[in-house]
């Protein structure tokens, strides 16, 4: 871990108008279920894409190997944790 990221302390993680710090859940799906903010799932294990969000600002780092094609900003939050703060945005539909 970079001195950057031991200084930065808690990620916090902002979703629309919704600012929370990660609580240390397996996922970042997780996390933002945990806040009760609807983030869209199916297979849970990076194979569907269906949690995939766009990446508006910091870093994740995944925990597992994900299966699905992503651009250059987006996430998959159901194997990935926030590494900094971050910010994101979750698709309407
Ligand atoms: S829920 Fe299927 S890839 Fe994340």
């Amino acid at each position: 871990m970079s001195d950057k990221k031991i200084s930065m302390g808690i990620p916090r993680i902002k979703v629309g108008n919704q600012t929370f710090y990660y609580q240390y859940e397996p996922s970042l799906l997780d996390s933002l279920e945990a806040q009760e903010i609807q983030a869209p799932y199916n297979c849970r294990s990076g194979y569907c894409g269906c949690c995939k969000v766009r990446l508006l600002e910091g870093e994740v780092t995944y925990t597992d190997e994900g299966m699905v094609d992503l651009k250059e900003d987006e996430i998959l939050t159901c194997i990935c944790v926030p590494e900094t703060h971050i910010e994101i945005e979750i698709p309407d539909d």
